[in-house]
């Protein structure tokens, strides 16, 4: 068909360098492929740290960002491309300009189109990717990432309406350090899954911060310091405890999740709901939260990316660089980007 692309996609927002080929076709129900895919990750250098370190992010990205590129283009002709996509923002400013600048200078080099894409933006489009059934709008997306929570609600392809957000910390960053103050190591969210498995969520009852709120908003820094109080008061912080608070802790941030997220979906009467960010890899979320929607909205579609397309990585960059290029966005040759820390994605 002629309306086919192949986009490079580039992702340096935060600790992992991705480059992908992603094709896509299609406008209403677009087909979404990965065509290749690169992902380095930084865990093993930030681990040391706790926590990312913005300047080491950046030097592995620039490191990385070519040993990447040279694998990927293995038997293909990159002035082919149709576009370069890369990320803008939200992120780290220093790994963020890592990107744009590497992207620019292949754009020029090429001849091929840039354009930026919102992260969170991303986040959502990694739903879209590979065989997805039709999407009916009014979608909401719950993203739910290191650096972001928020409710966005799309009433067509590149139509996003913020509903609501966190008012400090973001889901994945609570997870992250809950994890710290029990000693299991970055990032805490895959770890705090992993030994919930074997805990109590009913052994500690920590607060629902905002569960009651009639807006869309979420709150997560008063739950963090809620667990920390509890393990100060223990007399020791034995493995079992571990894995109670670790179970009690995510249920109480799966439950303010799943309370707005359905909240939301009645009132604007979402057709499709769709988890996206790193958090969404949280297999119990994935669950309960496909569960409520199945027992109170049951002719609502629920979506879910595969989990390795929930974390960072540069297809779903690619796929909602195709979603925009489809519904008329073009970039242009050596695009002036500017990195955008901030969050993009606004009411
Ligand atoms: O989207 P992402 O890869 O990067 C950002 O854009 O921030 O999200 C990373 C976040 C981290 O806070 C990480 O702990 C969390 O997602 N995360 C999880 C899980 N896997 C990653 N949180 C809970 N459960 C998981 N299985
Ligand atoms: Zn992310």
């Amino acid at each position: 068909m002629s309306n086919m692309k192949t986009i490079l996609a580039i992702e340096t927002s935060c600790d992992e360098t991705g480059i992908a080929i992603v094709v896509g076709e299609g406008k209403e129900n677009p087909s979404i492929t990965i065509q290749a895919e690169e992902l380095a990750s930084q865990v093993a250098i930030h681990k040391e740290y706790g926590g990312v370190v913005p300047h080491l992010a950046a030097r592995e990205h620039e490191k990385n960002l070519p040993i990447l590129l040279e694998r990927i283009l293995v038997g293909s002709d990159p002035t082919k491309m149709d576009l370069i996509a890369v990320t803008k923002g939200p992120g780290l400013s220093p790994a963020l300009w890592r990107g744009i600048n590497f992207a620019r200078e292949l754009s020029e080099k090429w001849k091929v189109p840039l354009l930026g894409i919102d992260h969170m933006e991303g986040h959502i489009a990694a739903n879209f990717i590979g065989e997805v059934s039709e999407s009916k709008f009014p979608i909401l997306a719950l993203t739910v990432s290191g650096g972001h929570t928020q409710l966005v609600l799309m009433r067509d392809w590149v139509d996003f309406d913020l509903l609501g957000e966190t008012v400090d910390d973001a889901a994945g960053e609570a997870f992250d350090k809950v994890a710290r103050m029990i000693g299991l190591p970055y990032p805490g969210g895959p770890e705090i899954s992993r030994i919930a498995k074997d805990g109590d969520k009913e052994a500690f009852s920590f607060p629902r911060p905002m569960e009651h709120s009639k807006d869309y908003n979420f709150s997560f820094s008063g739950l963090k310091t809620a667990v920390l109080y509890t393990i100060e008061k223990l007399p020791d912080l034995t493995e079992q405890t571990k894995k109670d608070i670790a179970a009690s802790f995510q249920q109480a941030v799966i439950d303010v999740l799943v309370k707005k997220t359905l909240l939301a979906a009645k009132e604007y009467g979402a057709e499709t709901v769709l988890l996206a960010g790193g958090v969404a890899a949280n297999e119990e979320l994935r669950s309960q939260l496909g569960k409520a929607i199945a027992e109170t909205l049951p002719t609502t579609t629920y979506h879910i990316p595969p989990i390795q397309l929930a974390t960072d990585n540069a297809a779903m960059i690619g796929a909602a660089a195709y979603i925009r290029t489809a519904h008329g966005e073009t970039g242009s040759i050596g695009a002036d980007i500017a990195a955008e820390p901030a969050r993009l994605i606004t009411d």
